[in-house]
């Protein structure tokens, strides 16, 4: 018989402890590897006035989300992230928030919520909402009382500041979507400021009351079942307390200001405070939090992670996504980085500000195998992925051609320079009747002609489309060990054309080629120094036909994608 120690009462005491303890809580549910689900997932971003029209208004809506969780769930998507869909005027379709614990009714009501989280577990898509958490509505009732008068009890839930002078704002500092930051309010005669429009106040973190107020906004959601948030601007939440002026850099902006480095108002410390306590709030609930983080070096996005991973879980790597060409040695530079920064990664190419990735990587020639070799990237990546909407259709932007038909404000400041975001929000492409099969009525943004060929029905029965290849790449990435929980190993590192890497567990391996080049290229793999020099290899998914035959040597296609299994 083997000894057992005997289990001490002070042992167990412990052992009840730490599992009473938040720690305990956000460490359950770990795999072999200790992961966690977020680190297996692949989100999804839902715009949802885009998305799924469920009664015909022109704009989607969160019946058609729930809808559609059959679409998703055979997709191979485990959450979905949806932006803002909190009551709002609409100012910033949605980032401008008047009521944080409700729905909009162009969205609906927070039953269609309730029925669409309760449609999300029967298909295991869970649910993150987007946090705005820099600023509210000015149509919020928080802001519309700070603004009635000096003694409000909200008045110091904002920033607030008399001008330097008659019509002088407190200082230099711009909006982000053009023109001075600061909006005088007439029936208190001082300014208040606003990081983006004048109609989104920022907040001021530095009183305890709003972060109260926030916090427990996020248990409500937790408490309705919602599986964590991606926070949004959180680079913005602090200014300096002496409202010093920003320094001017040389020549002007798409609105026409002058350049300015926004040292003083953006990327300040204090933030990370409220993140920490903010994370330790969604221990409480198993949840996850994405950020928004604009960074411009690995450092500052390990900074988002916080010493011992206790900041967030999937700051977002932006580096990446802002890589706007195939280049092999900046994708590889930019995956090393990130890998190697004790944080997850977290990859996407495109999303609801920016130009769709169909577009930014396109060459006008070979648009749909390119959307394929960065799908074989993004997705085969150690971390987590997050895709957005139509993105597996090879959706592209359907920019306004004229001024008049801008919707997003800053198209219409900047117009012609900046259009605005118009064009990377339209209508997701179901199927080739008229509007993309989104509505029968006129959508709020029009379909780009594409969505003739580009379109869930269509791509649903060529074997070869976008759509098909990406359910056999996120198949694969769920189902394969080395995936899962494979570590990341660069091969053939200065080959300027084709990335190449393993995704290496125990015996087994997967081999990514993916030529980044308009040209034929055949490549040559050593495996001896990694330990499969002899390994047995079966192609996975290729867009090569017929399948390389050989690991050894690798002959691709221009943009060609090749992904094998090795086995030892
Ligand atoms: C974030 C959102 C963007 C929004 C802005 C202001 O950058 O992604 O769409 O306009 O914040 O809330």
């Amino acid at each position: 018989m083997k000894f057992q120690k005997p289990v001490t009462p002070t042992i167990l005491a412990v052992a009840a402890m730490l599992a009473l303890s938040p720690f305990a809580q956000a460490q359950k549910n770990l795999d072999a590897e200790g992961h966690q689900w977020w680190q297996h997932a692949v989100f999804y971003e839902i715009y949802p006035r885009s998305f799924a029209d469920s009664d015909n208004s022109g704009m989607g809506d969160l019946n058609g989300i729930t809808s559609k969780m059959d679409y998703l769930q055979r997709l191979g998507v485990d959450a979905i992230w949806i932006t803002p869909c909190f009551p709002s005027p609409q100012v910033d379709f949605g980032y401008d928030v008047s009521d944080y614990e409700d729905i909009d009714p162009t969205y609906g009501t927070l039953n269609d919520f309730d029925r669409m989280v309760e449609e999300g577990k029967n298909h295991n898509v869970r649910i993150i909402l987007d946090f705005v958490i820099n600023h509210t509505s000015d149509q919020h009732k928080w802001f519309l009382d700070s603004k009635s008068s000096k003694t409000a009890a909200h008045r110091d839930w904002y920033i607030w500041r008399d001008g330097k002078g008659p019509n002088q704002p407190p200082n230099n500092w711009l909006s982000t979507f053009g023109h001075s930051a600061w909006k005088f309010d007439p029936t208190t005669g001082q300014y208040y400021y606003h990081y983006f429009y004048a109609e989104q106040p920022d907040l001021n973190w530095r009183n305890p009351a709003v972060e109260r107020a926030m916090f427990d906004v996020t248990r409500w959601w937790y408490k309705r079942g919602v599986a964590g948030f991606r926070l949004d601007a959180v680079d913005t939440l602090f200014e300096v307390q002496d409202l010093r002026d920003n320094p001017i850099l040389p020549g002007t902006n798409k609105f026409g200001d002058p350049n300015m480095e926004n040292k003083y108002n953006t990327k300040l410390p204090e933030m990370h405070g409220v993140l920490t306590r903010l994370r330790g709030v969604a221990d409480e609930s198993d949840a996850v939090l994405i950020g928004e983080t604009w960074t411009k070096t690995i450092d500052q996005l390990k900074e988002y992670y916080g010493g011992h991973g206790k900041e967030l879980q999937m700051p977002m790597d932006f580096l990446f996504a802002n890589i706007n060409r195939l280049s092999a040695d900046e994708f590889r530079r930019q995956i090393a980085g990130v890998d190697a920064s004790g944080g997850w990664p977290v990859y996407l190419v495109s999303n609801h500000d920016i130009v769709r990735s169909y577009n930014r990587y396109g060459d006008g020639r070979h648009n749909d195998e390119i959307a394929k070799l960065m799908a074989g990237l993004y997705l085969t990546l150690r971390g987590t992925p997050i895709m957005y909407y139509g993105e597996e259709l090879g959706m592209e932007n359907n920019d306004p051609k004229r001024r008049e038909d801008v919707k997003d404000p800053i198209g219409r400041t900047g117009w012609p320079a900046e259009k605005g975001r118009d064009g990377e929000r339209t209508p997701m492409q179901w199927n080739d009747s008229a509007n993309a099969g989104f509505s029968t009525v006129t959508p709020w943004l029009p379909v780009p002609p594409s969505y003739k060929t580009h379109n869930v029905a269509t791509e649903d029965k060529d074997p070869d489309s976008i759509l098909n290849f990406y359910r056999h790449l996120l198949a694969l990435r769920h189902t394969d060990q080395a995936l899962l929980e494979g570590e990341y190993v660069p091969l053939n590192e200065s080959d300027p054309n084709v990335i190449s890497y393993l995704r290496r567990y125990k015996s087994e391996a997967v081999l990514v080629v993916l030529n980044m080049s308009a040209k034929e290229q055949k490549v040559n793999f050593d495996l001896a120094p990694q330990g499969f020099a002899k390994a047995k290899s079966t192609t996975l998914l290729t867009t090569m036909k017929p399948a390389p035959s050989r690991t050894e040597q690798v002959a691709l296609a221009p943009f060609g994608v090749y992904i094998a299994k090795l086995a030892k």
